[in-house]
Parts: structure tokens; C-alpha cells; sequence
């Protein structure tokens, strides 16, 4: 059997084209998703309904012929696992309850309860068995502190600072809840890799806001923990960790945790960007403003992306999630630019 393009590339390799997926690649600007949510009444259902969540994990795959497949679930299913009341509002986005910085660590379940995550196994399994051998299925979970921001606040929040103040008020409380997201995240990644889940994903997506000493204890620490639970309990699977907005922060998180790739997001400088694929394979980081703008900007954001990192270990990615109002058009372009684009290693 031929190693699909994105394990290659994890592992070292290199391809021209690079393969390409994209953050939030199933969602909602896309209509036949808007379909799927429509019949499941809410996003959570969604989420537990295998078969829908199959169909509109497969959708984008359909469409645009990308060379990886990620699960649809979320992040914050853990945290109605750890006895929180998870809700997503229209408006204000998720919203868990009892939060923990009005009512302590006291909320969480003695045992955590596996009906939301078990679900999400099984659309592994479905979209495994219905995914062309040649493409990639990728599970994820939420970094620790990124899931305490939210269990912590109970929504979300500019600049997490709810969650900040009960971490230096709190340290040992904090320490409990980020020590029961370690277990409880690494069990769901090993059982996420059980069912056919290829590649793991590790989404920090607001490891950007600490300082360097913080940092290293709540992102560096449990997430080379989780690394290291998983790898001991499942082989051949490879880690992408995104440790968003981390800039300096990256290379020692690269090393520490042990993550085999690195996600970038949009702000970091060419000059770290490079150095890091020096170290280790890369994925991103196109802006997903310019892929909602289109045409030129569009081109030449593709073109610099392809430029910095094509001639290593490259997977091409945006730097954070795509856009609600993001046109089709928009990303059959992005597509075929970097399909139809030249190998900078033909050059040589
Ligand atoms: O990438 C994919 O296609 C897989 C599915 C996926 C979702 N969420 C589906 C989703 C993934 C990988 C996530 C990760 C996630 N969820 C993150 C980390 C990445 C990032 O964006 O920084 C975070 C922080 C969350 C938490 C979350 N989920 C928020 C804050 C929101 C509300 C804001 C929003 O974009 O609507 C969600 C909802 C959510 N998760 C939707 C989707 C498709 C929208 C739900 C809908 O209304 O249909």
C-alpha cells in the first residue's frame, strides 16, 4: 500500500504538489453542509449523529478533492465529557456551564463520560471505511490550557484573562483541571487512532497569550505528557501540534513536546518559519483573510506561502480556521494554484 501524501510529508518526505487541507474545512460556507446542520437541528447533534457527521466530513473531500479528511467534532466535546453542560449560541459561540472560575473545580465528574467522544470514533471509523486509501483521516483534540479557557470562563474570550487570574490565583485547582484534560484527551486521541485516525492534531489555539514561564507549564508540560500517553499506546500514527500565536515559543514547543509537525498560523516571520521546517515538517499557513478576499491578494498570498516552505517537508493549510462567508470559487482557486505550481526544487 503507498503512504498517503500528508504521511509522507509528516514523516520527512517531500511531494510536489505539496498536499493540501484546510482548518474548518467542513462548515458553514459550504451549502451542502448548511444542509446536514440543518437536519441534525443543532451543531452538537450533529457532532453525535455518526452518519451526518460522516456525510459533511467526506463533503469537502468531494468537492475538492483534498488530500486529508478531519473528523467533524469539536474541541470542547471534552468538556461536557468532564460533567460541564456544553451549549453553542448562535451569537456568542459556545457556552459551558457551571464555569469554573464561578464555581470551581468542584464541577467536574468524578469519571469522565465517553457519550459524547465515542461518537466521534465511530464517524472515524465510517469516514476510514468510505475514504480512498491514497488520502488521510486526521483526529484532534484540544490542547489543554485552550479547553481550560473555555471550561474556565465558560465562552469564549478576547484575551482569556478570566482563565489567566484563576491560574496564578488557583495554581493547584488549575493544575487538577489541566492534569484531568491530559487523561481524559489523551485516551480520546489513542481511541480516535484506534478507530483509523491517521494523523492527530493538537489545536492550542490560545497558547499565544502566556508568558514564556507559563507557557512551558501550561502548554509545553501536559502537552508532552499527551504525547507521550498516546505514543505509548499507539504506533505508526503521526502528531501535528498548533500551538497558535506562540511566535518564540515555537521551537522550544517543538522540541519539548515532541509533536512530529508543526501548524503555523499567519503571524509568524518568514525567518522563524523557515528555521523550524529546518527541524521539523510544516504546515500552514496561508491567511484565511486572503482566501476570503480572492483574486490577486489571493494568488500572491499563495505564491509567497509556496515560496517560504516548498522546498521542505510542506504541507499547505491556512493559518487558522476558513471563513463563515468564504467563497467556493475562492478555494477551487487557492487549489489549483498550488496544484498547477511550479516545483521550487526543479530550480535546483
Ligand atoms: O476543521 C474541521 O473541519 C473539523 C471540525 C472542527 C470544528 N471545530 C467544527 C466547528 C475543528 C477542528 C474545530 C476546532 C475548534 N473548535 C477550535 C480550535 C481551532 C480554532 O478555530 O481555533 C476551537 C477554539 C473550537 C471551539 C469552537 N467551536 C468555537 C469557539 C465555536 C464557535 C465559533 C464558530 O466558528 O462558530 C465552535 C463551533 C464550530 N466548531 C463550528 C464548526 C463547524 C460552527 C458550528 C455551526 O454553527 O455549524
Amino acid at each position: 500500500m503507498i503512504t498517503p501524501k500528508i504521511e509522507k510529508v509528516l514523516r520527512g518526505g517531500q511531494t510536489w504538489p505539496p498536499p493540501i487541507w484546510l482548518m474548518r474545512q467542513a462548515g458553514r460556507y459550504l451549502p451542502e453542509y448548511r444542509v446536514v446542520r440543518a437536519k441534525a437541528g443543532n451543531f452538537l447533534n450533529l457532532c453525535s449523529s455518526p452518519e451526518l457527521a460522516a456525510e459533511v466530513t467526506l463533503q469537502p473531500i468531494k468537492r475538492f478533492d483534498l488530500d486529508a479528511a478531519i473528523v467533524f467534532a469539536d474541541i470542547l466535546l471534552i468538556a461536557s465529557a468532564l460533567g460541564q453542560k456544553l451549549r453553542f449560541d448562535d451569537v456568542h459561540g459556545p457556552i459551558l456551564e457551571p464555569a469554573i472560575s464561578k464555581y470551581g473545580v468542584g464541577v467536574l465528574n468524578s469519571s469522565a463520560s465517553n457519550d459524547m467522544l465515542d461518537p466521534v470514533c465511530q464517524t472515524i471509523q465510517l469516514v476510514r471505511s468510505e475514504l480512498d486509501t491514497s488520502k488521510s483521516v486526521i483526529g484532534f483534540c484540544g490542547g489543554p490550557w485552550t479547553v481550560a479557557t473555555y471550561m474556565v470562563a465558560g465562552h469564549s474570550s478576547v484575551d482569556q484573562s478570566a482563565t489567566r487570574l484563576f491560574a496564578y490565583k488557583n495554581p493547584s485547582d488549575f493544575c487538577f483541571l489541566i492534569d484531568r484534560l491530559v487523561e481524559i484527551s489523551a485516551k480520546y486521541m489513542i481511541s480516535q487512532a484506534k478507530a483509523g485516525a491517521n494523523i492527530l492534531k493538537i489545536f492550542d489555539s490560545w497558547a499565544g497569550v502566556l508568558p514564556e514561564m507559563e507557557f512551558e507549564r501550561w502548554v509545553i508540560e501536559p502537552t508532552r505528557k499527551l504525547v507521550e500517553i498516546v505514543r505509548a499506546n499507539v504506533e505508526d500514527v503521526t502528531i501535528i501540534g498548533f500551538p497558535r500565536g506562540a511566535g518564540d515559543n515555537y521551537e522550544s514547543y517543538l522540541i519539548k513536546t515532541g509533536v512530529d509537525a508543526l501548524a503555523l498560523d499567519t503571524q509568524i516571520s518568514e525567518n522563524l518559519g523557515r528555521h523550524l521546517q529546518e527541524k521539523a515538517p510544516i504546515q500552514g499557513n496561508l491567511d484565511p483573510i486572503a482566501l476570503e478576499a480572492g483574486g490577486e491578494a489571493l494568488s500572491r498570498a499563495v505564491d509567497r506561502v509556496l515560496d517560504q516552505f516548498g522546498s521542505g517537508p510542506f504541507v499547505f493549510n491556512l493559518g487558522h480556521g476558513i471563513g463563515k462567508n468564504t467563497p467556493i470559487d475562492h478555494v477551487h482557486e487557492l487549489i489549483n494554484r498550488v496544484r498547477n505550481s511550479v516545483d521550487p526544487c526543479s530550480w535546483k
